[in-house]
Parts: C-alpha cells; structure tokens; sequence
C-alpha cells in the first residue's frame, strides 16, 4: 500500500517536471490544464495517504513538498503579464519541479531539519528572486533553453554531491557521539561503570560448558552445489546449546581461520553487557588464533539463537550461527521437539530449512504433541506455512503466548532474526511445514506407517500476533507514564559507497554511527515509536531488553502481551513499544536485515553512567 503511494508520487512529480520542461517551449493551455491535473491527482494522494498511512508520513514527504509544487501554480494564475513574469514563471516552475523530485528521491529521509526546511521552502524563493533579476539584467541576451539546460545540470549537480557526501558519514571516526533523551530528565553524570565489569557470573558457577571452534569447511548446501561455509564445530547450524532454566552456561569460543574475527552474540537473551558479543562495545574482536569465554545464566526460558556479530551480514550468512534453548525448570507436557531455521542467504536463498538438533523425524505417532522451534537465520521476513492440522503459536522469540489458540489455513511472517514455536499434535495423516519460496517442499512428517500428502496451498492470511491469544497483565506498568519517549523513522539515501551507488539505511535521517544515541537512566520507562517510511522491511531488534508491543499502526494491540526483541515494521507501518531500562550497559539497536546493519541502520541504547574502554562504535 505505501510502496504504491510513494511510487504513485514520485511518478506523479516526474510527470509534472516533464510537462514543465515541454511547457517552457511550447506554453499552450492544455499543457497548464494536464499539469493541474497532475497536480491534482498528487494533492489527492496525499489526502488518501493522510488517511490510510498517518499523518507522520506526510508532514515529512508531501507536507514538505506541497510549497514547492504548488507555487508554480499560484504564480502562474497570479501574475498575468506575459511579456517578463510569464517567462519567468515557467522557468521557475521547470526548475522547483525538478527540485521537488530531487527533494523526494535524495534528500528528505527522517525528520525535517532546518537545513531541509530552507531547501523546500526557502530555496524556491531564492531561485525565483535570482530568475527575475537575470531575466531583469541578462533577459534578451540569454536563449530560453539556457534555462533548462541549467536547470537540469543542476540538479544533476546536486544529486552527485549528495552521492558523494552520503557515504561520508559512514566512514565517519571518533566524532563526539551525541545523546538523545527522548524529551526526559538529561542527566550527565561521568560515566563510572566500565562494560567489562557488567560480566555473568564467575567461572566457579558453570553448569554447562561449551568449545566452539569457528573456521571454514567446505560443504553441500540444501541446493546440492558445494560451498565454503564458516561454521563454529564445523556443523550447519551451530552445536546446539540446551540447558535448563538456571543453568550458567558458559561458551569458550575459538577463532581458527576467520580472518576478519567472529564474536558471539545472544540473540533476543538478556546477558549482562560484557558478556553480549558486540565487537568494539563490549569486547575486541577474537582474531585468528585467539579464545574468549561467555559466561552467563540461563535464568528465562525459550527460544533463542547465537550468531557471529562481527561482520554479521557476511558471517550469519555463511553459517556462524546455531541453536540456543532454554527448558523450563519444570516441563509441562511431553512434547516432541524438532528445532530449525530458515537458512541465511549464502547457504540458501530459496527459503530451505535447515534442522538445528539432528534429524527432523519422518513419521510422528498420531497423538503426539509436537512443538517446532523455527527461527529465521535469513535477511528478509519469511512466510511459513503448515498445512494439514491445525495449530497454535506457544511463544514469540521465546516469549510465552498466553491462551493461544487455534489456527490453520493462516500462514506465519517470521521477521529475520525471530524465532516462533509452533504446537500441534499429530493428525493420523501428513503435517508439512515450508517456505513460501521453496520449491522442494519443506519438511513432511507422515503419521507412522502411512503416506498422505499435505495440500502445499498457501493460504492467503497472515498470522497477526497484535490479536492472538488472551490479554493479560504484564510487569511492565505505564499507568505513570513513560520517562522517555523516542521516535525512530527508517527510510534509506543513496550513495556511493564501496565503489559503487548504494541504498544506505537511515534511521532519523542520520547514518551509524552518527546517530544520536538513545539515553537512559536505569528503571526508566522508555516507549519508542518505529515509522518505516522507506520501501523495505525492517526488523528491528534490540539487545539486552524485551520490548513489548504497544500498538500497531494506532491500534492498540488486543491479544496476549507481544513480547518481541526482533519487531519486523513493514514499509508504511507504525508501531509503538515499551520497554523497562533494567540491562545496564551500552546496547545496539539495529535493523537484523544484516545487509542494513551494515549499510547504516545501527544505533545505539546508553544507559548515562556507562561507557566502554573500547573504541566506542562496532565495525560491524
Ligand atoms: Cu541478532 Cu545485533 O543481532
Ligand atoms: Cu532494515
């Protein structure tokens, strides 16, 4: 829906700085009737997208452009002197509609600041000012298609500075970080903590104990073509690590030959900060030859998963990553358990599964209760289907659903970097479970003894977490209000960067690191606002906290508390989270689409009193 709008405008502002350009030669009436038709039809889109999209979106695109493709217009009908103004308007529309153009496509990409304000209202009055006194001064000695040439070098001109200067920011060093309190109390204190003292506990504790070894091995993928893969113990995925609820589990990681070095992070477990894997926050690097140990305790139980956050794009997509489970200390039903991930983008781009504890089972015996743990390993959001029972969802990134109940015939949007268990018990015929983009079908369990076929139909509605299963108390108290309130608005820049023209993902218009950091005191209340105005998913994940979900696009969510680290916003979409500031620590917040990651769309979460004896941004 929004892509429509946004592609349906910017469509609609070429079709009107075209019928400008041509309307400069040839100023016939039915040019100046299409062009208000344009106009029209623009003004009208944005009047639909105020009401189906929020206004949020349009105060920043059409809000800001309205004056600047409007103006043509009104000078147009109010200055009726043909001989000078006349010209001069047209040529004043041929450039401000280019401009308007530009201002979409380069250079409104969060909030509007001053800078931006002066470019989309002061600026059109500038070059009007500026065209009158040349056509006042130079008018007879200039040919009319000066002015168009001019005009569309210019804004040639200015797309390849903002090129150039976009990827700037991402290769900026030791800048003075700047903090955003979110309208709450600043408090700069000196920060005292030191990260590497925020640790688990100590080595005497440890109940469970792992070696990881992370190093190259060459290996068939799911579409049977022979790849080097980056694995920890040489397995795809990662040795699984399960452990009971209080368990301390402790990880002793190796690096052998990954030359960029590896780190391991927690995905969606809140660990104490030294101890989340987060290079150049919270620890260097393991270079090649060298060993780190995690230790931390198991103290919440569910689905979670350990990847490589060095380089993340490139190193969760050639298999550094794994499994890890958390048991309750007390189990509530027997259950067969098959754990698994849709696989990340090197190993497979077709949506495979990939088993995360051994085998998946072939045959199950009907009656028996299964729960399937699936996490997303991939960039992009991933439609999952089961066909041939019904079902239920018992937990979201771990977190337990209260009174799920009943689904079928809906299908699953599991965003990159969440994780859903799925329950079911066993039909006396076959379950199938796939990717809406695997051709080979998924995994198939038969009821034992026979063969059926599972229907391989996808249906066509979507799991909604915001109204699934029963509302419930949660720790989480806002009857108080929040102390912080931070707004975060996704959109992308294009720039040259690596050699080559680029979208970087912005978040508040700003690249990492130079985004202000979002700063909090511990026990803070803190609600952030997600507003994806760009074109792409987004799937935010925040470490260290569980955020719980708000509303979606306005609406107030109405079933069992949504407890997510790892939100998907989909372009167009609102949402708004709450979380409790009780992790200490300097925390990244980014986009777990890893290729964004990289491109820009990091930040981080500051408690005031910390700071890191490292270099202070990853290079991730
Ligand atoms: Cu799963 Cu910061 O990552
Ligand atoms: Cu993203």
């Amino acid at each position: 829906m929004y892509m429509m709008f946004f592609g349906s405008s910017v469509l609609l502002l070429i079709g009107m700085a075209v019928l400008w350009s041509v309307f400069l030669f040839r100023g016939r009436r039915w040019l100046t009737l299409l062009n208000i038709f344009f106009l029209l039809a623009w003004l009208g889109l944005a009047l639909v997208a105020t009401w189906s999209i929020g206004w949020e979106f349009i105060r920043q695109i059409f809000g800001m452009l309205a004056p600047m493709v409007v103006s043509p217009f009104i000078l147009l009908v109010t200055v009726r002197d043909r001989s000078v103004w006349g010209q001069l308007v047209k040529r004043y529309a041929v450039f401000v509609s280019w401009f308007a153009v530009y201002m979409i496509t380069f250079q409104i990409p969060a909030f509007p600041d001053g800078w931006t304000y002066f470019e989309c209202f002061g600026l059109p009055i500038l070059v009007f000012i500026l065209l009158y006194a040349w056509d006042k001064w130079f008018g007879r000695r200039f040919y009319r298609h000066w002015i168009v040439i001019g005009s569309v070098l210019m804004i040639l001109g200015f797309i390849f500075i903002s090129l150039l200067w976009n990827a700037k920011a991402m290769q900026d060093e030791g800048h003075a970080m700047q903090g955003n309190w979110g309208g709450g109390k600043v408090t700069t204190v000196k920060p005292s903590v030191d990260v590497t003292t925020l640790t688990g506990p100590d080595a005497t504790a440890v109940t469970k104990q792992y070696d990881f070894t992370a190093a190259k091995k060459n290996m068939s993928v799911p579409d049977g073509s022979e790849k080097e893969l980056w694995l920890f113990n040489g397995q795809l995925t990662g040795p699984a690590i399960r452990v009971t609820q209080g368990d301390v589990v402790e990880v002793t990681l190796t690096n052998k030959n990954i030359e960029d070095g590896i780190t391991i992070h927690w995905h969606g477990y809140d660990v104490p900060n030294a101890e989340d894997g987060v290079p150049d926050i919270s620890q260097k690097v393991v270079a090649v030859g060298e060993s780190y140990t995690y230790r931390f305790t198991a103290d919440t139980a569910g689905t979670f998963w350990y990847h490589s956050h060095n380089q993340s794009s490139e190193q969760v997509g050639h298999g550094l990553f794994g499994s890890f489970i958390v048991e309750p200390k007390k189990q509530v039903k027997e259950e067969l358990e098959i754990v698994g991930f849709v696989a990340p983008k090197y190993v497979d781009s077709s949506g495979a599964l990939l088993p995360a504890n051994g085998k998946v089972p072939k045959n199950i015996k009907p009656g028996t209760n299964v729960r399937i743990r699936l996490g997303n390993a991939h960039n992009k959001p991933q439609k999952l289907i089961l066909n041939g029972t019904t079902f239920q969802i018992a937990a979201i990134d771990g977190n337990l659903i209260h009174k799920p109940t009943d689904l079928k015939e809906t299908y699953l949007q599991i965003p990159a970097g969440g994780r859903m268990d799925i329950t079911f018990t066993m039909p006396n015929h076959a379950v199938c479970l796939f990717d809406a983009k695997d051709a080979t079908g998924g995994w198939v369990f038969q009821s034992t003894g026979e063969n059926t076929k599972a229907s391989t139909e996808i249906p066509d509605n979507v799991f909604k977490p915001e109204k699934y299963g029963e509302k419930q108390a949660t720790t989480l108290d806002a009857s108080d209000g929040f102390d912080r309130l931070f707004t975060m608005v996704f959109d992308s820049k294009l720039a040259f960067f690596d050699g080559m023209v680029h979208h970087l993902w912005t978040i508040n218009g700003e690249l990492y690191p130079n985004t202000p950091m979002l700063m909090v005191n511990e026990g803070d209340l803190v609600k952030t606002t997600f507003v994806n105005r760009s074109y792409s998913h987004h799937p935010m994940h925040l470490h260290g906290h569980k955020m719980l979900v708000l509303t979606r696009n306005g609406a107030a969510t109405t079933g069992s508390p949504w407890w997510t680290d790892t939100l998907n916003v989909k372009p167009g979409e609102t949402y708004e989270v709450a979380f409790k500031a009780d992790n200490p620590g300097i925390w990244m917040d980014h986009c777990h689409n890893l290729d964004h990651a990289t491109n820009g769309m990091m930040m981080h979460l500051q408690y005031n009193n910390v700071y890191t004896p490292f270099s202070g941004h990853t290079h991730e």
